[in-house]
C-alpha cells in the first residue's frame, strides 16, 4: 500500500518509522512518503495560512499550496488515491472505515492545521478522487498530524504480514462488536491477586465462554451503546443471560 502524508510538520510523522507500521515500511508492505506543505509555497516566507473570510478568530489553510500537492502527487488523469483529511468536523474513525481504507492501495492523508483548510480544497479533490473526513472523537487536537498516526496504526495492522499473529485479529473487540475480555499472563499469583481459575482449568469451552461472558459484561458497562447497535442474531440465549 502507498501512504502519502502532507504536513507543515513533517517530523511530526517520524513514529512511522517505528514499532509495527515502521517495520512494515522498511519490509515493503507499505511504501510511506512524508512531505512538507510548504514544499508547494513560492513566496519568501513560505506561508500556508491566511485570515478567514467573513472575519472570526484563527487562521485558515490557504487553497493554491494544498492544490499543487494535490496535483503533484495524483496528477490528473493518472491512477488517483483516496485522500484522507483528519478533521473534528469529519465523520467518526471506526474499526469499519480502517478495514475499507486497509483496502485501498494508496492512501492519500493532509494534515490541517490552525482552524482548517480552505473548503473549495476538499471539493477540487471530490472531482477525481475520493475524500474522507475523519473525526478521531469530539475533542479538538492542535492539528492532523496525531490523528493521522493513529489512522495509519489501525489501518496498517490490518495488512496481510503486518501482524506477527494474525489471530489476533480474529480475536480483537471491534472486530466482534464488543470489548476484549481481561488477558492475564504468568505469574498465577501477583501481590496475592489470583488469575481467574477458569483460565488455568484447561478446558477450552469454559475459557472460550468465560472470556465471551466478560466481554458483554464489559460491553455493557462501558459501552452500552454498541450492545445496542450488534446486530439480531448476535446474542444467544447464554449472553442474554449474563
Ligand atoms: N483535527 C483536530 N481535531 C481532530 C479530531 N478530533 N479528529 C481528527 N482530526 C482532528
Amino acid at each position: 500500500m502507498r501512504l502519502d502524508v502532507v504536513s507543515i510538520f513533517p517530523d511530526y510523522l517520524a513514529p512511522l518509522r517505528l514499532s509495527l507500521v515502521g517495520k512494515a515500511a522498511e519490509a515493503g508492505t507499505l511504501d510511506l512518503r512524508v512531505h512538507d506543505l510548504r514544499d508547494w509555497t513560492h513566496d519568501r516566507h513560505r506561508t500556508v495560512d491566511d485570515t478567514p473570510y467573513g472575519g472570526g478568530a484563527g487562521m485558515v489553510m490557504r487553497p493554491e499550496p494544498w492544490g499543487e500537492a494535490l496535483d503533484a502527487l495524483a496528477p490528473e488523469g493518472g491512477p488517483q488515491p483516496r485522500l484522507v483529511v483528519p478533521s473534528p468536523a469529519g465523520t467518526p474513525f471506526t474499526h469499519r472505515l480502517a478495514e475499507e481504507l486497509a483496502a485501498e492501495p494508496w492512501l492519500l492523508f493532509g494534515c490541517g492545521r490552525y482552524e482548517g483548510i480552505d473548503q473549495r480544497v476538499t471539493e477540487y479533490a471530490r472531482r477525481r478522487m475520493r475524500v474522507e473526513e475523519v473525526s478521531l472523537g469530539d475533542y479538538v487536537l492542535a492539528g492532523g498530524e496525531v490523528a493521522v498516526l493513529v489512522i495509519v496504526e489501525a489501518v496498517a495492522r490490518l495488512l496481510p504480514g503486518v501482524l506477527g499473529n494474525p489471530e489476533s485479529l480474529v480475536e480483537e473487540s471491534h472486530a466482534a462488536g464488543l470489548l476484549e475480555y481481561p488477558v492475564y499472563t504468568k505469574p498465577a499469583t501477583w501481590r496475592e491477586a489470583e488469575v481467574p481459575p477458569v483460565l488455568l482449568s484447561g478446558h477450552h469451552g469454559q475459557i472460550a465462554r468465560w472470556r465471551r461472558d466478560e466481554a458483554l459484561r464489559r460491553t455493557a458497562r462501558r459501552r452500552p451503546d454498541l450492545l445496542r447497535r450488534l446486530p439480531a442474531g448476535e446474542l444467544d440465549t447464554r449472553d442474554r443471560a449474563v
